[in-house]
C-alpha cells in the first residue's frame, strides 16, 4: 500500500520531462526559423538582388507612378524621370534624400540602387 502513491508521481514525472522536450524542440525550431526570415529574403534587410532592374521597375511601379506619372514620364509639376540628365548616383542620391517636393522614398541603399538602375534604362 505504501509504495503505490507513487506510481502516479512517477506518471506524471515523466509526462512532464515528455512536455518539456518536445516543447523545447519547437522552441529551438521557431528560434531557427526566425533567425532565416532577419538573414532570407523575408525580413525587412535586402541584400542584394538576382534582377535589379526588374526588382527596380516592381519598386517604382510602387514607389513612384503616383507622383511621376503611370510611365514615369511626368505628371503636373512632377518631372519627367525618362529624358534625364542625371547620372545613375545622383539617381540614387533623389531616391534615398528627397530632393524639393521629393521626399526620401527609401533609407535602404540596394532598393535605392535597383530602383535607379531601373530609371537609367529608361534614360538610355
Ligand atoms: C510625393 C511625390 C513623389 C514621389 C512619390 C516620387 N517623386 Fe520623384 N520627384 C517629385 C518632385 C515634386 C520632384 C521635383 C523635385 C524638385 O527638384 O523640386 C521629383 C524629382 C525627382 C527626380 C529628379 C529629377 C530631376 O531632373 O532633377 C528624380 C530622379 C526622381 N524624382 C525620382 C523618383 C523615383 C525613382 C521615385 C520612386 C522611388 C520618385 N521620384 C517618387 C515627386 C515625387
Amino acid at each position: 500500500m505504501r509504495g503505490r502513491p507513487l506510481i502516479p508521481f512517477a506518471v506524471i514525472a515523466i509526462v512532464g520531462l515528455l512536455l518539456i522536450t518536445v516543447l523545447s524542440f519547437v522552441g529551438l525550431n521557431q528560434r531557427d526559423a526566425m533567425q532565416e526570415d532577419e538573414d532570407g529574403n523575408g525580413g525587412e534587410e535586402v541584400t542584394e538582388f538576382d534582377d535589379p532592374v526588374a526588382a527596380g521597375e516592381e519598386m517604382a511601379q510602387q514607389s513612384c507612378i503616383g507622383c511621376h506619372g503611370g510611365d514615369l514620364s511626368g505628371a503636373g509639376s512632377n518631372p519627367d524621370l525618362t529624358n534625364l540628365d542625371l547620372t545613375h548616383d545622383e539617381v540614387v542620391d533623389v531616391i534615398l534624400n528627397g530632393q524639393g517636393a521629393m521626399p526620401s522614398m527609401t533609407d535602404n541603399e540596394v532598393e535605392a540602387d535597383a530602383i535607379a538602375q531601373y530609371i537609367m534604362t529608361l534614360n538610355e
